[in-house]
This record gives structure tokens, sequence and C-alpha cells, in this order.
């Protein structure tokens, strides 16, 4: 009611006004429009306020000097409720743009079939299917629809893809439907529909089956995107003619076979196949694809003797990824030649061999991930890095575990790497005391050095690291601020007691001391680290109390402190709550109903309980970050999206 009454005073109003008013048919389309939706976030409001002029001057509306609207442009808009078919009647819109807005129900196909719209993007709503028009005969456009751009990623569509509407012809150039639940076989008859089809993205799909041979028709194809879907099978060799592809993308699917032919595709600059389960040999003449930027081959079944590849022609490259292969050999002398690389994981292979010096000649390289493979001599590898000035990640995880020549301290140089904000060693055999410099890393928020011989006490030095004890504001760390701050000593044979200072770490997530020879008491001050979120002190020498105060780490999700020589009461209340009996077992002086050994009138005072919602969540951040500990690559393959990805 109250919008008829809108309406009507939007056209006397109109007519009233001396400004050339867009016609009476478009500015009812629209009002059917804004009338389909269930919420308009204001927008009937707003274009009522504007009623005197021509819809033309209305929020997110465009005319062209005839008054014809020719873009109706509503993203963010907090709409929600369905499409009219009713914008189809606009007689001169060329572009649609509903993102980033809740709009729900079918897609009209009336949009998709118009021979006026050029571009629609309706992407990041909840639409779910294609809207057929009521009369099925009508449905297939007997003209060439005019769509070139369609972006419906980021919806709720399932089902087969609904090609009807642009089966036969087309003027496609661009179709983005990633991150929908689209199912069968992956579309490809646009190719032989529109000469110009240039940018296909179907990832995050259940695409499955073979990937189309007819993507050879593509014959303008530059952008081919279908990761993280089922496909299966091998790479068409009608592919490898799509010379024109620039950016192909394959990555979590279960391609299986060899990679030869792609050498043909010379325009290539992103070639990613990781996570899939491809076999046999980088291709030797991989250096004919001149241009290429980015390799990701991780997590693959590929193998052969990575010394025989020829690199050094990729004069573009700038990442390299090989994480979980089965590659054999050196460090290729070749990859030495690629001086604009910036990130190159090779983890989890079999290479052996030293580091090469001339690793320096990679003047941008910032990450560098080298562990589980069987290199020999840490101590060469940290020396020959020493002038890798750029490195920010640092990954030498279980790398060197053969013989006796392995072990090394921890080399003073690494301090002249300023940059430096993950230092990633575990599992090496590296000895001597943790150096007092490392708090001149001023950038290091990360430090794992678990599962070495480092000996002596833990530094109190290691207490003014820059970034775990002050909040940086800088955007230049904005990066580091998505990662957990993590201090990890596990594991080594380091001995006295726990510096008091511990307590200036005010913005650490994470801190594992277990498996050492810690003694005394544990501090205090403990009480002050309000970020904590893991605590792990277990299988140490400690004794006395625990401090009451820890029951004040309200964001503490993880807590060990088993094997001990602990004594007195478990604190009652806040996450202690939510501790099991694990957490402190192998104590036989601890006392607290949670170990079945009460205390008697002794107790700590509680303190009022979390909400098991907010409690839930953080159980579920430290299972998660449980999980990176246990295995190295899952935690690499986060960080390594996170900077490069
Ligand atoms: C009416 O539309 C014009 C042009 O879009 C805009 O500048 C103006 O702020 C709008 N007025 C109101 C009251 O919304
Ligand atoms: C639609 O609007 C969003 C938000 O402004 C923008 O990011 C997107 O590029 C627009 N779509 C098109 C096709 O221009
Ligand atoms: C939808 O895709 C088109 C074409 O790639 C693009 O221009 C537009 O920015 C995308 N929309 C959003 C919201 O990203
Ligand atoms: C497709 O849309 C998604 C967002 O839904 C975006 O992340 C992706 O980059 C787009 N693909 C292309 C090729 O532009
Ligand atoms: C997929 O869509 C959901 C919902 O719109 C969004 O939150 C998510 O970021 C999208 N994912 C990608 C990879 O674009
Ligand atoms: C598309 O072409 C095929 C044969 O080439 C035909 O069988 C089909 O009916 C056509 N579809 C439409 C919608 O015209
Ligand atoms: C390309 O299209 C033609 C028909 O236009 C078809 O015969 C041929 O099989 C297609 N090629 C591929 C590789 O599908
Ligand atoms: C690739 O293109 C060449 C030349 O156009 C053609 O002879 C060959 O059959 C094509 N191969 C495939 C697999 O389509
Ligand atoms: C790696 O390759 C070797 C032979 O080169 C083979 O014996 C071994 O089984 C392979 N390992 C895996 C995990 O494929
Ligand atoms: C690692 O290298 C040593 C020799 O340096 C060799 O004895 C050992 O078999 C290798 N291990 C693997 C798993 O290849
Ligand atoms: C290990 O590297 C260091 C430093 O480059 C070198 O002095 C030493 O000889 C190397 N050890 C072996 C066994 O190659
Ligand atoms: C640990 O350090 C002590 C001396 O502080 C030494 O006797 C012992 O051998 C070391 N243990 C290991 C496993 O290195």
């Amino acid at each position: 009611m109250a919008f008829t009454g809108f309406a009507i005073t939007v056209l006397l109003l109109s007519l009233a006004s001396d400004a050339r008013p867009c016609s009476d048919h478009e500015k009812s389309s629209l009002l059917r429009f804004i009338t389909g939706l269930s919420l308009d976030g204001g927008l009937a409001m707003s274009w009522r306020r504007n009623g005197t002029a021509s819809c033309c001057s209305w929020e997110g509306i465009a005319c062209d000097g005839d008054g014809a609207v020719i873009e109706v442009s509503l993203p963010g808009r907090g709409l929600q409720g369905s499409i009219s078919p009713a914008l189809g009647d606009l007689t001169g819109l060329r572009c649609l743009n509903l993102s980033h807005n809740s709009l729900s129900g079918g897609l009209p196909s009336e949009l998709l079939a118009s021979n006026i719209i050029v571009v629609l993007d309706v992407s990041f709503n909840q639409l779910s299917r294609v809207l057929q028009q009521e009369d099925l005969s009508s449905s297939v456009p007997d003209h060439r629809p005019s769509l070139q751009v369609l972006n419906i990623s980021s919806n709720l569509f399932t089902g087969e893809f609904p090609s009807i509407v642009w089966e036969n012809k087309s003027n496609l150039v661009v179709l983005n439907a990633s991150n929908n639940s689209f199912q069968g076989w992956m579309p490809s008859s646009f190719c032989i529909s529109s000469p110009f089809f240039a940018e296909l993205d179907l990832s995050y799909n259940q695409f499955s089956g073979s990937i189309s041979p007819g993507l050879g028709n593509c014959s303008a194809l530059v952008v081919l995107k279908a990761g993280h879907n089922q496909l299966s099978g091998a790479l068409p060799d009608e592919l490898f003619n799509v010379s024109s592809l620039e950016h192909l993308a394959f990555p979590n699917n279960y391609l299986y076979g060899a990679l030869d032919s792609v050498i043909n595709l010379r325009n290539l600059a992103i070639l990613d196949l990781g996570g899939n389960m491809l076999n046999g040999k980088i291709p030797d003449s991989i250096g004919k694809l001149k241009r290429l930027e980015e390799f990701h081959l991780d997590n693959n079944d590929m193998s052969g003797e990575l010394t025989k590849v020829n690199f050094s022609t990729l004069i573009n490259l700038k990442k390299l990824d090989l994480l979980c292969n089965n590659f054999t050999g050196t460090i290729p002398e070749s990859l030495y030649f690629c001086s604009n690389l910036n990130a190159l994981r090779l983890s989890f292979n079999n290479l052996h061999g030293q580091l090469s010096p001339r690793i320096v000649n990679l003047k941008s390289l910032t990450f560098l991930s080298l562990g589980y493979n069987n290199f020999t001599n840490i101590t060469n590898a940290l020396h020959v890095l020493k002038d890798c000035k750029n490195l920010i990640v640092l990954s030498v995880r279980g790398s060197y575990k053969a013989s006796c020549s392995l072990s090394g301290k921890i080399p003073l140089w690494l301090s002249k790497l300023k940059k430096l904000e993950m230092l990633v060693l575990p599992n090496n055999k590296l000895t001597g005391p943790i150096p007092a410099w490392i708090k001149s890393l001023k950038s290091l928020f990360y430090l794992d050095i678990s599962y070495n011989n480092l000996a002596g006490e833990i530094p109190t030095s290691l207490m003014e690291m820059p970034m775990l004890t002050t909040n940086h504001l800088d955007p230049r760390y904005r990066t580091a601020s998505a990662f957990p701050k993590v201090l990890n000593l596990a594991n080594n044979n380091l001995t006295g007691v726990i510096p008091r200072e511990i307590g200036q770490l005010k913005w650490i997530d994470i801190l594992d001391l277990s498996s050492n020879s810690s003694s005394g008491e544990i501090p205090q001050q403990f009480g002050s680290l309000i970020n904590l979120q893991v605590l792990d002190l277990s299988n140490n020498h400690l004794t006395g109390a625990i401090p009451s105060d820890l029951n004040k780490l309200h964001l503490l999700s993880a807590f060990n402190i088993s094997n001990n020589d602990l004594e007195g009461p478990i604190p009652t209340g806040g996450q202690f709550s939510t501790f099991t009996k694990s957490s402190f077992g192998g104590n036989p002086k601890l006392c607290g109903i949670i170990i079945d050994r009460p205390c008697g009138s002794t107790g700590a005072h509680p303190v009022p309980m979390l909400s098991t919602k907010q409690t839930g969540r953080r159980v579920a951040f430290a299972i998660a970050f449980g999980t990176f500990f246990g295995l190295g690559v899952l935690y690499d393959q986060i960080v390594f999206s996170r900077y490069f990805g």
C-alpha cells in the first residue's frame, strides 16, 4: 500500500520537475524491482528523497543522454529477497551490478538472455538456480544474447551447469561461476558458441569427470581456473593447443598423468597444478615457458632428478612450489639464475647435498622452506643464507638429521637478517645456548627451535623480543597479525628457572617450553600474558604451587603442566573449568576435584565462567594449532599461502 503511494508520489513529483525525466516505463521497471525485494536497505527511501528528479539521478542508477537507464549498480546495498525479471524490461540496461547483497531464489533467465545487458554481476549473494521463464518456448532466445561478462561466483547454485541460455550462440567473454556447488561435467560449450571467450573460473565447485576436451575450441582463452573440484583423468591434449592461455589452474583435483605437453603453452605466466596425483618428471625443457611467474606442483607424485631440469631461462619466475613430491638429486644450480624468485618451497622431497653459496644470487628471496629432505650440513646451509638479506620466512624443519657432522650453533650472522619474521628450525641438531641477540630481530614474531639440543638457561633477553612485547600498529605488520605469535623451545636441554621477565611477553599467543629441564617455580608473572592461548610447561622439573592468577587468562584454551613436581591446589574457575585431568597428571603433590584428589577447604577462589560458546571457539583454536605443531606441512601450507597466495 505504502509503496503504491510512493510510486504515485514519485510520478507526480517527477512531472513537476523541469529535469528531463526517464520514461515512465523505465521508472516502473525499477519500482517493480524494488517491490520484489523483502529488504531494500533504505533504497526505496533514498529514491523517494530524490523523487523530484528523473530516476536518472536516483542512487545507483545511470542513464544515457536520452534518459534511458543504462546502469543499475547497487553492490553491497543490503538488498534481500528475489531479483525481479522486470529489470529485463529496461530497454537500455547494459550493466547490472547487484554483487555483495543477500539476494536469494532464482536468477531470471531474461537477464541472461537479454540482447541489451552486457555486464551482469550478481556475485556474493545467495542465488540458487537460474529461473526459467514461464513460457519454455521463449526461454531460448532467438537472438544472440549480448552478455559478455557474467559473474555468478560465491552464490548457492547447485546441480548441472545451466548452459541452455548461452548454449548455441553467445557473446560471452568472461564467466566466473566459482564458489558455488555446481555438479556434473565441466561446461565448455561457450568455446564453440562464443568466439571471444577469454576467462573461465569454475573453482570451488563439485564438477567431476574429466576435463572437457571441448576447451580446445576456446582459441581465445586466457584464464582457466577450475581448482578445488573433483576432476579426474589426464589433462586433455586439446588443452595444450590453446596457446593463448596465460593462467592455468587446476589445484586440488584428482588429475593424474604426465606434464610433458605443457611446454606448448608458451604464454603461461601462472601454472598451478598442486594437490593432484600427477606423476612423471618436470619436463627438462620447462625453461621454454619464459613468461612463467608462478609454478605450483606441490602435493603430487612427481619424481626424477631435479638436477636435470634447466630453470635458468625462467627469469620471470617468482614462486616455485614443489612441496611434497618425490624429487631426488640436489638443488639444481640452474635455479640460482632465477633472480626474481621470491618464494621457494622444496620441503618434503628426497633432495640431498648442500646448499650452494650461489643462493645469494636470489636477491628477492623472502620465503625459503627446505624441511624434510636429506640435505647435509646445516651449519653450511645457515652460513650460505647469511647474505639473503630479504628473507622473511626461513623454514628448515627436520631437514638435517643424519650424521654427527650435522650439528651446529645458531650462528651469529642470522642476527643480520633484520627482516626475518618467522624462524622455523625444529628437528635439527642445533647445540649451544639460545643466543641473546635474538631480541635484535625486530620483526620476528614466530620462533620455533624445538627438538634440537640447545642447552643452558632460557635467556632473559628472549623476553624482550619486540614483536612479542609490544603491539605493532605499523601496517607493515598486518600480515603478521594474521598469525599466532609463537615461542617454541620444547624438547631441548634447557635448564635453570623460567625468568620472571616472561610477564613482558604480553602479545604472545603460544608458548611451549615442554620437555626441557627447567626448575624452580612457575612465575606469578604468567598471569599477565593476557593473550596466551596455548601454554605447555609439561615434562620439566618445576616445583611449588600453580599461580592462582593463571585463571585470569581468559583466552587460554590449551594448558599442560603434566609431569613436573608441582604441589598444592589446582586453581578453579575461569578457563580452568575447561581443562581435563591430563593437563595436570604426573604431579603427585597437586590436589583438586579435577584430578580426583580433593584439597579440603584450601581451594582457590573461583572466578565467573565464560559462556560455553566462547569456550567452544577457543578450544577449536587450540586444536587447530595443536595440529599445526603435529603436521609441519599443514602449517607450512598456511604460511605460504598467507604470504604469497
Ligand atoms: C539525488 O541523487 C543525486 C545524484 O545521484 C545525489 O547527488 C543526491 O545526493 C541525491 N539526493 C538525495 C536526497 O539522495
Ligand atoms: C560491482 O561492484 C563491486 C563493488 O563495488 C565491484 O567490486 C565490482 O567490480 C563491480 N562489478 C563489475 C562487473 O564492475
Ligand atoms: C565479477 O567478475 C567481473 C569480471 O571478472 C569483475 O570485473 C568484477 O569485479 C567481479 N565482481 C566482484 C564483486 O568481484
Ligand atoms: C571469481 O570470483 C571470486 C570471488 O567469488 C574471485 O575470488 C576470483 O578471483 C574470481 N575469478 C577471476 C578469474 O576473476
Ligand atoms: C565463497 O562464498 C562465501 C559466501 O559468500 C564467502 O564467505 C567466501 O569468502 C567465498 N570464498 C571464496 C574463496 O571466494
Ligand atoms: C543447440 O544445438 C544443438 C545441436 O547443435 C541442438 O540440438 C539444440 O537444440 C540447440 N539448442 C538450442 C537451445 O537451440
Ligand atoms: C570443436 O568444435 C567442433 C564443432 O564446432 C567439434 O567438431 C570439435 O570436436 C570441437 N573440438 C573439440 C576439441 O572439442
Ligand atoms: C592441435 O592443433 C593442431 C594444429 O591446429 C592440430 O593439427 C591438432 O590436431 C590439434 N591437436 C588437438 C589434440 O586438438
Ligand atoms: C620415491 O621414489 C623412489 C624411487 O626413486 C621409490 O622407491 C619410492 O617408493 C618413491 N616414494 C614415494 C613416496 O612415491
Ligand atoms: C640420506 O642420505 C644418506 C647419506 O648422506 C643416506 O645414507 C640415506 O639413505 C639417505 N636417506 C634417504 C631417506 O634417502
Ligand atoms: C659444513 O659447512 C661448513 C661451513 O660451510 C664447512 O666449514 C664444513 O667443512 C662443512 N662440513 C662438511 C662435512 O662438509
Ligand atoms: C643436557 O645438558 C647436561 C648438562 O647441562 C648434559 O650433561 C647432558 O648430556 C645434556 N643432554 C643432552 C641430551 O644433550
